[in-house]
This record gives C-alpha cells, structure tokens and sequence, in this order.
C-alpha cells in the first residue's frame, strides 16, 4: 500500500528523516509512535505530498507519488492541527468538503455518531476543542477511501466520543481498509493496532506487533516499553 525508500528531509539545519525505509502492506491499523518531534506528522505530510523529501522514493498504491496528485484522492486525511475558518459553520464547511470532493458521502450517521447535530449551525470558531475534534473526525471518515491517516485522532476527546472512533476505526478495518494513526496515548494504541511502527532519530527503529516490542525491551507493560525505547536512546 506504501512504500518509503531512503526518505531524508532537513528543515534548515534540522535533520528530521535520515534514510527511513518502511512498507506498509494493505489492510489493517499500523501505529506510527516516536518521541515528540520525531518526524512522525512530517513523514505523514510526505507520504501525502504536502512536505517535499530532500532526497528518497515514496510510492501510495504501487505508484510513485512525485509530481502526482490524483492518488490523493483515494486517501482519508486527519490533519493533527486543523485550522477550521472560524467564520464558516459546522454545516457549511460539512458542504464544502462534500463540493470539493464529489464523492460519495454518508456524513449524517457521523454526526449523530458524536453527537454534532446540535452544532452543524455554530461558527467553528466557538467550538471547543473536543468538539472541533469530532468535526475533524467527521471530515475525515466520510468518504469511502482504502487508505485513512490520522494524525492524533484522539486529542480532546471525551470518554464516549473516544469509544465511538475506536469503533469507527474497527470498522473500517474490517472493510479491508488500510489504517495508519499516530497517538500518544498507549492505552488506545494498545487497543487498536495491529503493527506499530516506532521513529526514532529519523529512522525505524522498530515495526511489529506489540509483544514483539514488548520482548525486544524486556518490559511488561506496553506504555513503559515505548518510553524504555526513548530513555535508552537519550541516554546512550
Ligand atoms: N514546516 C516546518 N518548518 C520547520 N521545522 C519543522 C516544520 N515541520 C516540522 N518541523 C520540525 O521537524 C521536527 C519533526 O516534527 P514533526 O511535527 O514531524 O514531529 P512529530 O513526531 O509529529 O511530533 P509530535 O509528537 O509532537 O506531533 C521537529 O523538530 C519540528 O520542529
Ligand atoms: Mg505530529
């Protein structure tokens, strides 16, 4: 499904991707972990032509992406900060997106799914948090795509909205879909994953399954697995 040869990207002089490889296989969730700035969103951002790599391949659906944008079509997007216009309402920029993409759409079970229906005439700007989260959601589960990446789903949730979106991601694994989150909350990565994929100093540093990872660190709790990873890199 992706393929990510020999990826480099520098932001001035910050090396962030140094020679990342990785191949995700169709079907399934893979949970993309690392330490904060470790290049997860960036990778993310190339892989959906957003960010330009210095150097290295990317290919999405057995294709390579440069100078392409078509097969973006046929990919759900999460952004991990999404900058709604504040002016627009819940209902008008549902609309737009709809406009833009003249695909197939069921937005409404989603809305009732979290609960939006008494904020579709609300401006974005008065949102809170939370339930700017749940808009993001909504825009990014409601087209029927092979391939869904979401950057932070998570973030802001309450209890019952987060049990509503582990669902939906279930869900659409079981149509066959290809899932890719990253998340820092290890409880839901837990649940939810099926491979992780660890970033760490712009590399993989680990992909497998979580009692691979769990063995791999000799730790046997999965949370303190992960942070094992990043304390005995930062002090080697
Ligand atoms: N547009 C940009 N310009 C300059 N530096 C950037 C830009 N985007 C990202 N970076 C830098 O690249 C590094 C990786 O950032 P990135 O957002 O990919 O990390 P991340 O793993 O997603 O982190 P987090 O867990 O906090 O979301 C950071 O040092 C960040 O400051
Ligand atoms: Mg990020």
């Amino acid at each position: 499904m992706i393929q990510v040869e020999n990826l480099h990207k520098k932001f001035s002089k910050n090396q962030v991707l140094t020679g990342l490889d990785l191949n995700i296989q169709e079907g399934g969730i893979f949970a993309i972990l690392g330490p904060n700035g470790s290049g997860k969103t960036t990778l993310i951002k190339i892989i959906l032509g957003m960010v330009i790599a210095d150097k290295g391949t990317v290919s999405v659906f057995g294709k390579h992406i440069k100078n392409k944008w078509k097969y973006r079509q046929e990919i759900e997007y999460l952004p991990q900060i999404a900058n709604f216009p504040g002016n627009l309402r819940v209902k008008e920029l549902i609309r737009m997106i709809k406009d833009l993409r003249q695909q197939p759409c069921e937005e409404k079970r989603l809305i009732e799914l979290f609960g939006l229906q008494p904020f579709m005439d609300k401006k974005l700007a008065t949102l809170s948090g939370g339930t700017k989260q749940k808009v993001n959601i909504v825009l990014a589960f409601m087209f029927n795509s092979p391939l869904i990446i979401l950057d932070e789903p998570t973030t802001g949730l309450d209890p019952a909205a987060l049990i509503s979106l582990k669902e939906l991601i279930q869900k659409e694994k079981q149509e066959g879909k290809t899932i890719l989150i990253t998340s820092h909350i290890m409880q839901f990565v837990e649940e939810v994953a099926d491979e992780i994929v660890y970033l760490l100093e712009g590399k993989i540093y680990f992909k497998g399954g979580i009692s691979e990872l769990m063995e791999k660190t000799a730790q046997t709790n999965f949370e303190h697995a992960i942070a094992a990873i990043a304390t005995k890199k930062s002090n080697a």
